[in-house]
């Protein structure tokens, strides 16, 4: 169960700016269900989780246990919407050293060659048991063509063609039905694919086998994720309420100057489930001259960095708080003898108590300080709480941007760097 509370948020916003805004998400909801608004060709997310397809879900279970058998490493090899849903889960949900399954390591989302060397060459050290390393590779990527993912699959394909004899079992491709350059890899190796439909975009394609054969691989129970993903489809169906009025009150603070939202979490393992918001709303809102910047920040690390610009920097921005109820509680402060350092005054509470306080704390601060903030509380970090995550923001990016009128779905921005890389790169 995740709770919204947008209460120090809308105590920043006038009631009439607030109700018009809620008319508009009242609209905007009405668009993502009646498909029409811009971009309702591109509604797949949702049909998804109205029409589940178990039998992928299946598959994808099946692959994925055959691969935890066997493997030693798992590359995802993807950038953006193919690698950053799965990323996302799979740090919030998996402990934080070590894995009682593959390590999952990534590649194709930057091209750093002192990075893809160094992969290679860890790949090449034995394994705990003294032995050469099992590698497979997932490669995603709906275009096929996207040069980071691209070129690094290249450099690995190579290095597994003349480490392995088996790639076609160890190579899983993720892509469009048909076209696209790995689709032709596919057609001459041989490589298991899944395909990524045609009306789900990248950024909103984690339960999709984008996200789900890796976050499988990774021991994570992907029904669990994909079904409450699909209950919290049918409740907000049934009552948008909550999504209605966080568009509602984001949307208002927009129209109110507002430029950033800075996604917050004292939970580091939620740094990249952070990330994958900032894509999805980035991406997503972010045209026409319009939108506000998704920033992200994992505290208290960042209170000691970021925290002043938050206190009292310019008051344009609101702040999302991520947080979780309960977690572990079995770190406790110990009493001392000689209390030398001063932290007596903690003995018997938890780390995550004293977390939670310090979330409470700069919550109170940063909203007295003028920062609208909205809080929105998972009461355990587990793959239903994540699933029904995943939709509620997905939900949410949909109504928003309809708010500000602008297609959710396209990133037509994102080909310009593209086009001068490629001009310079000498690509005809
Ligand atoms: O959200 C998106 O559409 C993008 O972030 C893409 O996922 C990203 O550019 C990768 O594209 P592709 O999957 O075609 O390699």
């Amino acid at each position: 169960m995740i709770e919204i509370d947008i209460s120090r948020a809308r105590s920043f916003v006038k009631e009439r700016a607030y109700n018009d805004s809620y008319e508009k998400a009242k609209q905007a909801f009405e668009q993502v269900k009646q498909r029409n608004g811009a971009g309702s060709e591109w509604l797949g997310w949702r049909t998804l989780l109205s029409d589940p397809n178990d039998a992928i879900l299946e598959q994808l279970d099946s692959l994925a246990t055959a691969i935890r058998e066997d493997a030693d490493v798992f590359i995802v090899c993807g950038i953006g919407g193919s690698y950053l849903g799965a990323r996302a889960v799979i740090d919030a949900l998996s402990p934080f050293f070590g894995t009682d399954g593959p390590e999952i390591l990534y590649a194709g989302n930057q091209m750093s060659g002192q990075y893809l060397d160094e992969l290679i060459g860890y790949l090449e050290e034995p394994n705990a048991e003294g032995e050469s390393k099992s590698v497979y590779l997932n490669v995603i990527s709906k275009s096929g063509t996207t040069l980071e993912t691209a070129l690094s699959f290249r450099i690995l394909r190579n290095w597994m063609e003349d480490r392995f004899d088996d790639i076609s079992e160890r190579i899983v491709c993720t892509t469009s039905e048909e076209g696209g350059a790995l689709n032709e890899l596919i057609k001459k190796h041989g490589f298991p694919k899944f395909i990524i439909p045609d009306d789900v975009g990248g950024r909103f394609s984690v339960l999709t086998p984008v996200g789900l054969l890796p976050i499988a691989v990774a021991g994570i129970d992907i029904r669990s994720l994909f079904y409450e993903a699909v209950s919290k489809f049918e409740a907000l169906e049934e009552d948008p309420e909550p999504v209605l009025e966080y568009a509602a009150v984001k949307h208002a603070l927009y129209e109110q100057g507002k430029a950033i939202d800075l996604f917050t979490t004292f939970e580091p393992q939620l740094n990249a489930l952070s990330g994958w918001l900032q894509q999805l709303l980035g991406e997503s809102e972010g045209k026409e001259n319009q939108g506000m910047f998704p920033a992200k920040a994992t505290y208290s690390t960042d209170l000691h960095s970021l925290g002043q610009f938050v206190q009292e920097g310019p008051r344009n921005m609101m702040e999302t708080f991520i947080q979780v109820d309960s977690m572990n509680e079995q770190v406790e402060v110990q009493a001392e003898d000689e209390d030398h350092d001063g932290l007596n005054y903690l003995e018997g509470r938890s780390f995550h108590d004293i977390n939670s306080r310090a979330l409470e704390g700069t919550l109170q601060a940063h909203h007295e300080g003028g920062v609208p903030c909205v809080v929105l509380t998972l009461d355990k970090l587990n793959a239903q709480h994540i699933g029904e995550f995943i939709y509620l923001y997905e939900l949410l990016t949909a109504v928003y941007c309809y708010c500000l009128d602008v297609n959710p779905f396209n990133q037509p921005g994102v080909e310009f760097y593209k086009k001068e890389m490629y001009q310079l790169l000498g690509k005809q």
